[in-house]
């Protein structure tokens, strides 16, 4: 029995992770959900957006399972998807973005893995007006070699674990010396330690237009957060969207599993968001848990109903007149 905590979120989050839980539980996976409570959901219920619960939650279970959480824009609230992985030193998000069969896209053979640093760069939270006036307003980047270090050994060491022949670090230390600078300098230290790896280098910029032009050429990519945050949608893009990519964030005693996507407030409500990426993000945190053959059984099913194209959301199908309910239960039935 694995105990994991269980944030539904906000938004489509409920209806997508009640078919993640179902398809699961139907693996035959022993899992005791926790269910707490973030982001807008909580606000609503608790008055903050992260309640001492839900921490607690996680300090014992060291594992979540995450929707999507609202982050409203201009209100003041920090962004809890951050100060979560902040919290819990998350400090690798690793999202992986292949082809589907059945799922027709631009290119064929896109398999890249995004492994984008979490806790620092232009996400530190260091963020404020320099005037009264509010008319001057400041980020401040925190890249460490410590930081950088820990994130550039972990893409190294999953292109090597996961049979990967490539990593790219994609930056932009030609204009930002000191932050990218430090981060493409400790790349190239550490590159040399995996002579069976081949090490490429892009500016962030290049990058995104090689992506679009020929994603093969890709296959692990290593930056910092924003880039990560920003290069992972446009993966998703490539393969048939973001109702797609799973997401991992991982520490290095605590994860959190959740879709790259947001909350999808265009279409709350209307049975329509694809639990595809949630679903995927529960093969992703059961594989780390060790449960391989229900990851497996689980991917088996998805990819079929996927293939098939029948029972599937209508971003992947637009004829479709199937649900996010339909699609859960076509996942169910095709793992018996
Ligand atoms: P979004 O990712 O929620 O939606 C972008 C587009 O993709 C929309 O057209 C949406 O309908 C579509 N989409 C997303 N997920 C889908 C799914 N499962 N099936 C079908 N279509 C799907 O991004 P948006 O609209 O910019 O952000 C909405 C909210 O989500 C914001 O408050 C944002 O801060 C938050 N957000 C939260 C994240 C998290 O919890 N990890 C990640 C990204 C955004
Ligand atoms: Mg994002």
């Amino acid at each position: 029995m694995h105990a994991v905590t269980l944030i539904k979120g906000d938004g489509i989050g409920p209806s997508i992770m009640d078919e993640a839980v179902k398809v699961i539980d139907a693996s035959g996976v022993k899992i005791q959900w926790e269910e707490a409570y973030a982001g807008l959901a909580a606000f609503e219920q608790f008055g903050t957006p992260l309640p001492d619960e839900t921490m607690a939650s996680i300090d014992k279970t060291r594992l979540a399972f995450k929707g999507p959480l609202t982050t409203v824009v201009g209100t003041g609230f920090r962004s809890i998807n951050v100060a979560l992985r902040q919290k819990y030193d998350l400090y690798a998000n690793v999202r992986p973005a292949k082809n589907w069969p059945g799922v027709q896209t631009r290119f064929d053979n896109v398999d890249i893995v995004i492994v984008r640093e979490n806790t620092e760069g232009l996400y530190a939270g260091l963020e404020h007006y320099l005037t009264p006036k509010k008319d001057i307003a400041e980020s401040l980047a925190v890249v460490t070699r410590a930081g950088s270090e820990r994130i550039i050994e972990y893409a190294f060491k999953y292109a090597r674990d996961n049979n990967r022949k490539k990593v790219t670090v994609c930056h932009k230390a030609n204009i930002l010396k000191y932050t990218q600078g430090l981060f493409l300098d400790v790349a190239r230290e550490i590159a040399p330690k995996y002579p069976d790896i081949q090490f490429d280098e892009k500016i962030i910029d290049a990058a995104c237009m090689h992506m679009v032009m020929d994603p093969t050429q890709f296959d692990v990519i290593v930056c910092t957060n924003m880039f990560g945050d920003i290069l992972s949608d446009l993966t998703a893009g490539l393969v048939g969207g973001l109702g797609l990519i799973p997401g991992a964030n991982i520490g290095t005693d605590a994860a959190l599993f959740e879709a790259v996507h947001g909350s999808a407030p265009d279409i709350t409500g209307k049975n329509l968001a694809n639990p595809t990426a949630v679903i995927m993000a529960g093969v992703m945190m059961l594989h780390h848990l060790g449960e391989h053959d229900a990851a497996d059984k689980i991917q088996t099913a998805v990819e079929k109903v996927v293939k098939e194209g029948k029972f599937v959301t209508p971003d992947l199908n637009p004829q479709s007149k199937c649900g996010t309910v339909e699609m859960g239960n076509a996942i169910v039935a095709a793992m018996k």
